[in-house]
């Protein structure tokens, strides 16, 4: 059936528009005023609403086997989460650790997501190790359309690349015109340091930002960025977290490497304290790149605002109290990652855009439009135009609410932003032209979602 969505404010990137948007066989095909639709359109009235694109996520983790576990959303609960909150395109870390077969690796990641996810999906590929069958597979899975690559230079012996590994990876990319997105922190001194932390006794969650400071993430950062202008591959920084790494990327720019910078909703609300808190409450509160001293937060913001920051994802990667507590008494062992995906929007909206002097076209850009288009998705999602994909968000920032383990549809037993205050949430939210999210509730279909391939661009 037809759908109508009228009376809303069109926000993108670069335009805003009082109109309506006509959508037929999940794309839109119409927007104007007064539109006249034939008998029998679904009509929703988004008087007093903000029309946005679909929010897009560029770096969520779905299934992954990780530090002994697996982290608890599948694509069913994590998508519906994510439409609820307004995403309604996903790219998960496709992470198959060293001693997996990559190729078996991608083929099980995508076995996991289709007929599940409600909402549109794509991966980026993990490189955890480079050798000349890996290199084989590489490219069939980017002819596959799978066109980003990722590597951790963090966790060692695991998921992470050596130098080696790394050039060879950067170089394959450059060939491909694959983008290579990274989590940048330095696996060996992490490795030197945990021990020591546990040796001078702090071995609960507040140990965990010392053995991975932030000058190891500085030096990751910086290794990746040369190693980009080294290859002159493309790069994308997952989930940077302080002002020293920040500045490695500023600098890398200036000289003309073709580097990308994604924060974390976490590291842009949540400080170091809260992985401090006592009675191993803290341990809610691990991931890596950690939560950062409060100093970092303005300057993040400021790398959003401005632009610096080209994206601002979730590193969804939700793990419940009883996992969390494999790590009690030693913090190396604490799983690590946080539930994000469904709260992202409405936390940057509200501390964002509400609260912090946001500009709005820039809030759609940051959390849609940038990652669509340097991941190989743009027109498609990302913006509302005629041809796009009817993947909608109809906004009410009148809603008045928080975040709550209570409400919230992501497979966890605690919320990271419990109690957070928020201006704002999707009223619906469509996917290809059919309401898959009403009011804080999933009412869509199922396995809807389609996994995207994408091309190439970066030659
Ligand atoms: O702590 C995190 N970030 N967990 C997920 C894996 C990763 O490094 O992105
Ligand atoms: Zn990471
Ligand atoms: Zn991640």
């Amino acid at each position: 059936m037809p759908l109508l969505i009228e009376n809303g404010e069109i926000v993108t990137a670069d335009s805003r528009q009082r109109a309506d948007i006509y959508i037929e066989d999940e794309q839109i095909t119409r927007i104007g005023r007064d539109l006249e639709v034939p008998p029998g359109t679904e009509v929703i009235d988004a008087a007093g609403k903000y029309v946005f694109p679909g929010f897009i996520d560029p770096h969520v983790h779905i299934h992954l086997p990780f530090m002994g576990t697996f982290a608890k959303d599948s694509h069913e609960t994590g998508s519906k989460a994510a439409v609820v909150g307004g995403t309604t395109t996903y790219i998960e870390m496709c992470c198959p650790n060293r001693n997996d077969d990559v190729l078996e690796g991608y083929q099980l990641w995508k076995g996991m997501a289709e007929g599940k996810s409600v909402c549109d999906y794509s991966f980026h590929m993990a490189v955890p190790k480079f050798d000349p069958k890996t290199e084989g597979q590489l490219r069939e899975i980017v002819a596959d359309g799978i066109a980003s690559f990722k590597v951790f230079l963090a966790y060692k012996n695991f998921f992470g690349v050596d130098d080696e590994e790394l050039y060879g990876t950067l170089r394959l990319a450059k060939e491909l015109g694959v983008i290579t997105t990274a989590h940048c922190e330095n696996a060996e001194l992490v490795a030197q340091l945990q021990p020591r932390i546990l040796e001078q006794g702090l071995t609960g969650p507040e140990g965990h930002e010392p053995s991975r400071p932030e000058s190891v993430e500085a030096e990751g950062t910086h290794r990746f960025a040369t190693f980009l202008e080294n290859t002159g591959a493309t790069g994308y920084v997952v989930h940077l977290s302080c002002i020293p790494a920040l500045n490695a990327t500023m600098a890398a720019k200036a000289r003309g490497v073709a580097v990308h910078v994604e924060v974390v909703i976490p590291h842009l609300l949540l400080d170091k304290s809260w992985a401090e808190r006592p009675d191993f409450e803290g341990a809610k509160y691990i991931m890596s790149p950690p939560l950062r001293d409060k100093r970092n937060q303005p300057v993040l913001w400021e790398g959003v605002k401005r632009g610096f920051v080209d994206t601002v994802a979730t590193d969804h990667c939700p793990f419940d109290l009883e996992q969390k507590d494999m790590g009690r008494g030693d913090f190396t062992k604490i799983p690590n990652g946080m539930p994000a995906i469904e709260d992202r929007v409405n936390l940057l909206w509200t501390y964002g855009v509400s609260r912090g002097g946001l500009d709005i076209h820039r809030f759609v850009d940051a959390a849609s439009t940038r990652a669509a288009r340097l991941f190989g998705l743009f027109p498609r999602k990302g913006t509302v135009a005629v041809g796009s994909d009817a993947d909608l968000v109809v906004y009410d920032p009148n809603w008045r609410g928080t975040c709550s383990v209570e409400t919230q549809h992501m497979n966890n037993d605690y919320s990271a932003f419990e109690g957070f205050e928020l201006d704002g949430r999707p009223a619906v939210v469509t996917v290809r032209g059919k309401v898959a999210a009403r009011d804080g509730a999933f009412v869509g279909e199922a396995g809807r979602g389609r996994l995207l391939r994408r091309q190439p661009a970066y030659f």
